[in-house]
């Protein structure tokens, strides 16, 4: 069973199932197909994280594919180039140096290497056959089409510096059809080059030069160096919590994904949240949002990359902590934003996910991501290969929020070699030692919230998997001080949480999940009805 946010990556991964791949293989076909069906999300020009949980051994594998800052990053880099050039696109999210040093085939290619059972061709091949062939493109890719030409329409400068996703994609996106197809000769090229030469050839080979010469080109800084220094990291401790007689497995940092699901659970864990739910919704609402956003105010204030600033995980993840927490929690009425989390200021002021069972039980759950949608625009135009724009998932200047709104510490500034914090949060849940749900997303901080939406309504509100999807999903992320739905919710919810002082936005937005429920031995894969994926399974 796969489960993805495009019918024909999950399709991919099917097809490497049936020639008897493993779910490290499938995994590796899942995301160079989802390079191709899903450009606008994902790509082999961005990073990722995955879990996985081995039966033989009761393994749990991490693997840290994230994009790294390049070594000529400063931290006042985006400060002073936003002085040097005011009213030009914001430097940290579009073109060339908006990029961070790109980690995904390194990652496929390691975990299919320790991992798997095929050779790097064989799962390139889906991939291939659709850039070659075409696919036909859904709304998801349309609108995202349109939403990247208003960038276009409000900064013209970025047709000529980034010109590949402006002629490729968006021009011609925008009066695409849905079901017509897509054909990407120079990506098809690059994932032939990549088949025949192995994974090296991106790092130390024609592509990584000819990226360089691109990014160089149009002021950004990658050097050859960064490429060739790049690192896999498998050595992250995953963070493995209880919850309710679950034990969850999440993403270390440089995600904040497992530490925020720890702290709001942990939080959540006090409370009797299937009968409160049951007898008071938006009580239940009520301690969710004020759980998440002590775990926001944490995420601001603690989180950034490991190998730069130690983090308390241990702290941030006690079962103590979060009792405490929820103790300080008020019933009837919601807090300051200064009141949240251990310290209370912060003092400084396009992704893709899927999961895979395969027939011995192995379950892969991975996230990967180029940020917002088509990245940075900026690509190879030879290589068809569009660049992620990380670097703003960074704390890119002091005291202001990134795109999520997020504010964050210098902890999570740009530094050289540094990765920029994520929300990522592939998230398998274990009952009895025994795999029971694979669950993850897209969505920026929105991951997070809805992950544990999901989670909450399978776990405590005993939901069909279909129903805990689209069940309307509520999100915190402490700032800003305001409480989103993706839906109009039942008015009891609204009531009950204007009257505790919560403000609520009018802003429709959520993550989209992708989940696998494992019952008595049977697989239900799930796609958010949100972005049109589609799991395939046997
Ligand atoms: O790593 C992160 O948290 C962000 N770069 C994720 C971006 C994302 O999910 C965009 N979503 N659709």
């Amino acid at each position: 069973m796969v489960a993805s946010d495009s019918e024909f990556a999950s399709r991919a991964g099917l097809e490497i199932l049936r020639q008897g791949g493993n779910a490290f293989d499938a995994a590796a076909a899942v995301s160079f197909a989802l390079a191709v069906t899903r450009p606008q999300s994902t790509g082999i020009g961005g990073g990722g994280f995955l879990i996985a949980w081995k039966p033989a051994g009761e393994e749990i594998v991490v693997s840290d594919f994230r994009e790294s800052a390049p070594a000529a990053s400063t931290p006042l880099m985006y400060a002073q180039a936003v002085k040097r050039h005011p009213g030009t696109p914001t430097p940290s999210r579009y073109g060339a140096l908006a990029v961070a040093v790109p980690g995904i085939v390194a990652g496929r290619a390691e975990m299919l290497h320790s991992h798997g059972t095929m050779s790097l061709a064989e799962v390139l091949a889906p991939a291939i056959r659709l850039a070659r062939d075409g696919f036909p493109v859904d709304q998801h890719y349309i609108d995202a089409c349109v939403s990247a030409l208003e960038i276009y329409d409000q900064y013209p400068s970025l047709i000529e510096s980034c010109n590949y996703v402006y002629r490729t994609h968006i021009r011609s996106g925008i009066l695409r059809k849905q079901g017509e197809d897509l054909v990407q000769p120079e990506l098809a090229h690059l994932l032939e080059t990549l088949a025949a030469n192995g994974a090296s050839v991106f790092y130390k080979g024609p592509i990584a030069e000819a990226l360089v010469r691109a990014n160089n080109r149009h002021g950004g800084i990658l050097s050859k160096g960064d490429f060739a220094d790049y690192r896999v990291r498998n050595d992250r401790p995953p963070v493995v919590f209880s919850y309710r007689h679950h034990t969850v497995i999440a993403m270390p940092p440089p995600s904040s994904g497992g530490i925020c699901l720890a702290e709001t659970l942990n939080i959540l864990e006090s409370f009797d949240l299937p009968k409160i739910h049951a007898d008071k919704p938006a009580l239940a609402r009520h301690y969710f949002v004020e759980a998440m956003k002590h775990a926001f105010a944490d995420r601001a204030r603690w989180l950034g990359d490991p190998d730069f600033a130690p983090i308390p995980v241990g702290l941030l993840t006690a079962k103590g902590y979060g009792q405490q927490l929820a103790f300080d929690i008020d019933a009837d009425h919601c807090s300051d934003p200064e009141t949240y989390g251990a310290v209370q200021i912060p003092d400084d002021a396009g992704t893709s996910h899927f999961c895979i069972v395969d027939q011995w039980g192995n379950c892969v759950v991975s996230t990967e991501t180029v940020n917002t949608e088509f990245g940075s625009l900026f690509a190879v135009d030879e290589w068809g290969l569009i660049l992620n724009n990380e670097m703003d998932d960074f704390a890119a200047e002091a005291g202001v929020a990134n795109i999520y709104g997020l504010v964050q510490s210098k902890r999570n500034g740009v530094e050289a070699g540094k990765r920029p914090l994520s929300s990522m949060s592939p998230t398998i849940v274990l009952k009895d030692g025994k795999p029971v749900l694979l669950l993850g997303g897209s969505g920026g901080p929105r991951i997070i919230s809805s992950v544990l939406n999901v989670l909450l309504n399978v776990v405590d509100f005993g939901m069909p998997l279909q129903d805990a999807m689209t069940t309307p999903r509520i999100h915190h992320q402490w700032q800003p001080d305001q409480v989103f739905f993706d839906k109009a919710p039942p008015s009891n919810w609204t009531i009950g949480l204007t009257a505790r002082g919560h403000k609520l936005s009018e802003q429709c937005k959520t993550g989209i999940i992708q989940a696998i429920l494992i019952q008595n031995g049977e697989l239900t894969g799930a796609s958010d009805p949100r972005k049109g994926g589609r799991p395939a399974g046997d």
